[in-house]
């Protein structure tokens, strides 16, 4: 019934238009770099978002006193499960002023047990009140058997978890029909019974499950300093046309381990390997993703204005189409 009272006052109807004009203003782009692939047809209708921010409680006020510098808002889905009424009316005066990106944290898509119908169902619920054009989860486990990890641990680099992978996103998409993108996670276990390079691995469940890509451009550069790979040839291992949206900010070395905290600037390493991807791959959003020791907000404007610049350098992927009419 909550759920009804969100969906009927026109909040909703309003975001499906604006994903409407958005589609047309995309379709027909041509995915231009090295990348000569160009993307399936359901990720070149999605409409172009922008530049969005993480919304958190401390920043809602700035929020909505910077709201023509933020396109979209990312929520963190699990915190809307069986939403309070002032969740709701929170959701609803969201989803008046900016576009919501849901984004799940506990799915666990690398379960191999993932049978909790009850819990998609309570994903599923959140994600069909904003309906948005896009939902996010990671490629991780938070749980095993009744135990929650508590955080996002990798799974093995391997053929069968490829494949519990795919299988647990089939049952996901059979419930919530709205298009899913996966995020690529940091990592510092690593498992000696990898079979696939994190880059094969990825690619391998992006294809198969025919998901989007929610490229973590600092979660790939922590990997990549902390594993020793060269993060630009991981760029070009993937299948870049799958990218969708994209997390950047700032970690912090500790003990010789750079953690993605979510809590500086984002470092310039990091932005410029969004900008290699921003050249090559249909970019729809950036997020600024900032969850700890959150700075004035002039400095997340600053990161705004960034992000914004790097996706105007490639103008015919995103400047003219930047028609996302929602406001
Ligand atoms: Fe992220």
């Amino acid at each position: 019934m909550e759920e009804e009272g969100v969906q009927g006052d026109g909040v909703v109807v309003a975001v499906e238009g604006a994903a409407v004009v958005g589609a047309e203003a995309v379709g027909g782009a041509a995915v231009g770099g090295e990348n000569s692939r160009g993307p399936p047809k359901w990720i070149r209708d999605l409409p172009v978002l922008g530049v969005g921010l993480g919304f958190r409680k401390s920043l809602k006020q700035e929020i909505f006193a910077h709201k023509q510098e933020i396109d979209f808002l990312e929520l963190i889905l699990d915190q809307y499960i069986g939403p309070s009424f002032g969740q709701i009316m929170e959701l609803r005066r969201l989803s008046k002023a900016f576009p919501l990106i849901p984004h799940g944290l506990g799915l666990s898509l690398g379960s191999v047990d993932f049978d909790d119908p009850g819990r998609l169902r309570d994903f599923a619920s959140v994600v069909k009140m904003v309906r948005p054009p896009w939902w996010s989860e990671h490629i991780a486990m938070t749980r095993a058997g009744p135990l929650d990890i508590g955080h996002l641990a990798p799974v093995p680099f391997t053929e069968e978890m490829v494949e519990i992978v795919c299988r647990n996103i089939a049952a996901v998409k059979k419930i919530l029909p709205v298009p899913l993108i996966l995020e690529n996670i940091s990592y510092t276990h690593h498992f000696s019974r990898n079979e696939l390079t994190e880059a094969e691995f990825i690619s391998a469940i992006l294809e198969r499950s025919d998901c989007g890509l929610l490229l973590d451009v600092m979660n790939l550069y922590a990997n990549s300093q902390n594993h020793r790979y060269d993060p630009i040839q991981f760029l070009d291992e993937i299948p870049l046309e799958r990218v969708v949206q994209i997390h950047a900010i700032g970690g912090r070395w500790a003990s010789g381990v750079l953690v993605d905290s979510h809590s500086a600037s984002t470092p310039v390493e990091v932005w410029e390997l969004l900008r290699y991807v921003a050249r090559r791959a249909q970019v729809k959003a950036i997020l600024i993703e900032w969850d700890e020791q959150i700075p004035p907000f002039e400095v997340i404007s600053g990161e705004l204005s960034i992000a914004r610049n790097i996706l105007s350098e490639t103008p015919e992927r995103f400047s003219e189409r930047r028609a996302y009419a929602f406001r």
